[in-house]
């Protein structure tokens, strides 16, 4: 295989007041990683007055969900991999945080690291965690191509299929072409894909190229959590090339 099949469950379709279980309920039902969706960063760096006028420059996303407090608990309850998306406006803020609190891997927005990606990337992997970049379906995945190639490149790309913000969202089949563009252009590169995937959509991010699965809604809303993660991943193997 060329690469492997990483299945995460979005915890925000969880019961966040049952967490620890549900982490742990999900990882002995086969999921690989537990995806932690980290949401609404209030910029805690000083931007030009004006801008405060402007919500989107206040809040990434109009949701808010949890932050390193809550992966610090979790943490003391799981050893599994914490996969971080952080849907927040300035992600440097963070990086010290989530570090401390025990997340594995740290995925942050192009939209908000134009300039400063490189340094973010690098604090991210010295803090211990594994750098990530996700894009929303209106951002052009050519943006991503420096961070892929970069002297200390993101180990995953993670391509938006809803609009951050909520679980249960309708899957965006018009994404795949940035899914197969990246598959063509980096072969080995982890590429994940987030928002209304299960088993009726999964067939067609898999045939793109994704290998990384984020579920939330197909997975905590089955009378059989355990048979979707199995199908997905099922999926995943059987669209990878033979080779
Ligand atoms: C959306 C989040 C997703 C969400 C996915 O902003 O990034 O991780 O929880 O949920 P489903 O699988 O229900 O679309
Ligand atoms: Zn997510």
């Amino acid at each position: 295989m060329v690469v492997s099949p990483k299945i995460a469950p979005s915890m925000l379709s969880s019961d966040f007041a049952n967490l620890a279980a549900e982490a742990n309920r999900m990882i002995d039902l086969g999921a690989n990683w537990l995806h932690m969706d980290i949401m609404d960063g209030y910029t805690l760096t000083a931007l030009p007055l004006d801008s405060f006028l402007l919500p989107s420059y206040r809040h990434f996303v109009p949701n808010l969900t949890i932050g390193a407090p809550v992966i610090e608990s979790l943490r003391k309850h799981t050893n599994a991999y914490l996969d971080c998306h952080l849907m927040v406006t300035n992600p440097m803020d963070y990086v010290e945080h989530m570090a401390k609190a025990g997340a594995s891997g740290f995925t942050f927005h192009v939209e908000v690291a134009k300039e400063n990606w490189q340094q973010l990337v690098e604090k991210i992997k010295s803090a211990g965690m594994r750098p990530a970049v996700a894009l929303k379906p209106g951002t052009p995945v050519e943006l991503v191509y420096p961070l892929v190639e970069g002297t200390t490149p993101v180990e995953m790309v993670l391509v938006m299929t809803v609009e951050p913000g909520f679980g249960g969202q309708k899957f965006m089949p018009n994404m795949m072409g940035k899914v197969r563009a990246l598959r063509h252009k980096y072969p080995t590169l982890d590429i994940q894909v987030d928002g209304g995937l299960g088993p009726s959509t999964i067939d067609t991010a898999a045939a793109a190229g994704a290998n990384c699965i984020v579920a939330g809604s197909s997975v905590f809303g089955a009378p059989k959590p355990g048979d979707v993660i199995s199908l997905l991943r099922t999926s995943v193997e059987k669209a990878q090339p033979t080779t």
